[in-house]
């Protein structure tokens, strides 16, 4: 990726940081739910989780897989990850690179039987790219799951936000209906096995906060 023209949401993702982990958060937390109500039965070789973060996901994922390669294009949320790393990062089976998304991931063809995408793709154009890496990238089999604010609630206004100093920061992001979702899935190649939306405990009477989709490559 191009490093001499940085991306807004990396900018915004780098500032962030710090606190991501401590801000109140709630769909930050319900997205650590349901991939663990959904994942949480499953068990994995090779999990690649694109837009890691900060790892919310990756210790969880960790328990779940042999190997976990951890991509994000905001060196500070992975350097807070990296962090948290302790005896698997020693063994050698956690992995975390620097790597956009929506251009050619650092993983071989085939390698994964789970690719992981939370709570990233409201800030990509272009669902394609994505969804052509991960069917790359997965072993024929392997799954894709997708967690997103649900398009519900971006249509209500809702984005990706953090308070620095009294300022709020909102985050660029790109409105996917869910049907974008499945399109982009099924050029890729990829077929549904479900489709979940989610509340948190404290939505009630709002729209689903989350959806969620499990892809089999
Ligand atoms: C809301 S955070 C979610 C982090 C983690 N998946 C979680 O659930 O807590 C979004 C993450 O996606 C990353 N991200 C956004 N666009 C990206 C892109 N094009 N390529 C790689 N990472 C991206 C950001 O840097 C940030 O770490």
């Amino acid at each position: 990726m191009d490093h001499d023209s940085p991306s807004p949401v990396r900018a915004s993702y780098d500032a962030w940081a710090a606190t991501y982990d401590a801000d109140r958060n709630r769909t930050r937390d319900l997205d650590g739910e349901v991939t663990r109500k959904i994942l949480g039965g499953l068990r994995f070789r090779t999990v690649v989780e694109v837009g890691c973060g900060t790892g919310k996901n990756t210790s969880f994922l960790t328990g779940r897989a042999d190997r976990v390669l951890g991509l994000d294009f905001s060196p500070r949320m992975l350097g807070i990850a990296r962090g948290k790393v302790r005896g698997p990062w020693r063994e050698g089976r956690i992995h975390f690179a620097v790597a956009d998304a929506t251009v050619g991931w650092p993983c071989r063809d085939a390698a994964a039987d789970l690719v992981t995408c939370n709570l990233v793709l409201e800030h990509v154009a272009e669902l394609a790219p994505v969804f052509a890496e991960a069917h790359r990238a997965l072993a024929p089999g392997g799954r894709l799951f997708v967690s997103e604010l649900h398009p519900h609630r971006q249509a209500l206004g809702t984005k990706a936000r953090f308070e620095r100093a009294g300022a709020t920061t909102e985050i660029d992001a790109f409105f996917h209906p869910a049907a974008a979702f499945l399109e982009a899935a099924e050029a890729a190649g990829l077929s549904l096995e479900r489709r979940d939306d989610w509340w948190h405990a404290e939505d009630d009477g709002k729209p689903p906060r989350l959806v969620s989709f499990l892809f089999r490559r």
